[in-house]
């Protein structure tokens, strides 16, 4: 994007979209662009908004909640009927009252006892795989091993409803655009149901509980509305995220031999593969804020009811915040990275995620040392505000 050559049909500066098309098979480049040339990039789409490219400006932004509320919600344009999610779409105090009930189950001590039961899981299913020497590896298991964990082990919702929970989930994450509205009303009428059932149930002292018991908005209890969205917030910003990163891992481990076999000889460096995953592989782009008062970004002037969207991938990959930052490289002595959010919104469940990855890669290994992408296939993007692969196929030798 940087020579006139290689320049974008679309100007990307002052006519950005970031839900164009050619940003899943250009993304790297758009990202980095953004980052050398634009702190601020402009959309006309819908009601306009602007893109806050490099990390210093990002996280400035995502750490002042006051001056840049997320309350009227993360997404841009948020289509006809789109209804909130909690504590995603609301400010402190309220959005704190919810991190305080949502925070246990998912800080880091209570993730590591998780361990045993994640790395079954992901064995049961790559056992499955191993025989057969290819898979595409996104249905076949990234998809379904961030919601076995989730639901079996957090936010238990019976066995039985698994299958058609999971078929809504992934419609609604990867299915035609048309399809996803419904597919999310689905999901969203089945966890009113489930609570309510619940809630006529003994307590079992798990998440489900809290939620139901629900938390003070401005000294009253919230409404039953909002511990729905909260267990929505829960189930559609764990799944399809992590679904992307562990494909996003296992992609640039069959895409580059060196790291694998660096990986295969050094597996120390497993946590730090993780980190440059989420940094470079970005499942989360570009969630939303409304500017609250007169305020500069980046010398640009932005007055109170301006949209705008806080580009946590390119400010990944800001060499300010990173040496060369486009090199995957798992010998960094320190990695620094908005991948999980900075700020009172930062990633609820980012030690969850870390540790699906870590044992992705670990579990994968461990059974396919070497393997490649299938001969001629590539896997295929939706980039959005959020970022999803959609296919990985792989081959490896099952003979040996
Ligand atoms: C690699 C996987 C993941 C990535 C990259 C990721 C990234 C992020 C980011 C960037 C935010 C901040 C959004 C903002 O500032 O507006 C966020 C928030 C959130 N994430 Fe994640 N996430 C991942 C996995 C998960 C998992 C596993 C869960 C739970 C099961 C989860 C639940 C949430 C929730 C509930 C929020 C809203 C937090 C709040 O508003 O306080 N995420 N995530």
């Amino acid at each position: 994007m940087s020579t006139s050559s290689s320049k974008p049909e679309r100007n990307m500066y002052d006519d950005f979209d970031i839900e164009d098309p050619s940003l899943s098979t250009r993304f790297e480049e758009v990202m980095d662009d953004l980052v050398a040339r634009c702190p601020v990039a402009h959309s006309r789409i819908g009601a306009g908004y602007s893109v806050i490219n490099r990390y210093e400006d990002v996280r400035q932004c995502a750490m002042d909640w006051q001056t840049f509320s997320s309350a009227d919600g993360w997404q841009l344009n948020p289509p006809e009927g789109t209804i909130q999610i909690l504590p995603e779409d609301s400010d402190p105090p309220y959005h704190n009252n919810w991190r305080r009930v949502l925070n246990p189950p998912f800080s880091r001590p209570a993730v590591r006892k998780l361990d045993a039961f994640a790395r079954k899981r992901a064995g049961e299913l790559l056992d499955a795989l191993a025989p057969r020497g290819e898979c595409e590896f996104v249905a076949d298991y990234a998809a379904l091993l961030p919601g076995q964990i989730l639901f079996e082990q957090i936010l238990p919702v019976p066995v039985d409803d698994l299958p058609t929970l999971f078929e809504d989930i992934d419609i609604f994450s990867f299915g035609a655009l048309e399809d996803r509205g419904p597919a999310f009303a689905r999901v969203h009428a089945y966890l009113d149901r489930f609570l309510k059932d619940r809630q006529g149930q003994p307590p079992k002292g798990d998440l489900v509980d809290k939620i139901i018991a629900g938390v003070e908005l401005n000294g009253d209890p919230c409404p039953w509305e909002d511990r729905v969205y909260t267990a929505l917030d829960v189930v559609f910003g764990g799944l399809a995220t992590t679904t992307h990163a562990m494909s996003a891992a296992i992609y640039h481990l069959a895409a580059h031999p060196d790291v694998r076999r660096d990986l295969l000889a050094n597996p120390e460096y497993v946590t730090n593969a993780v980190e440059e995953v989420a940094r470079l592989y970005a499942p989360v782009v570009a969630p939303a804020r409304t500017v609250t008062t007169e305020v500069e970004i980046a010398g640009v002037p932005f007055k109170a009811g301006d949209r705008i969207a806080l580009n946590f991938a390119s400010a990944s990959r800001d060499p300010d915040a990173c040496t060369n930052p486009e090199i995957f490289d798992i010998r960094r002595s320190e990695i620094i990275h908005t991948a999980f959010g900075v700020g009172p919104h930062r990633c609820l469940g980012e030690h969850l995620a870390r540790l699906e990855i870590q044992i992705t890669i670990e579990e994968f290994l461990k059974r396919i040392p070497e393997f490649s992408l299938k001969p001629g296939t590539q896997p295929s993007y939706e980039s959005g505000q959020l970022r999803a692969m959609r296919d990985l196929h792989l081959v490896w030798d099952s003979s040996t």
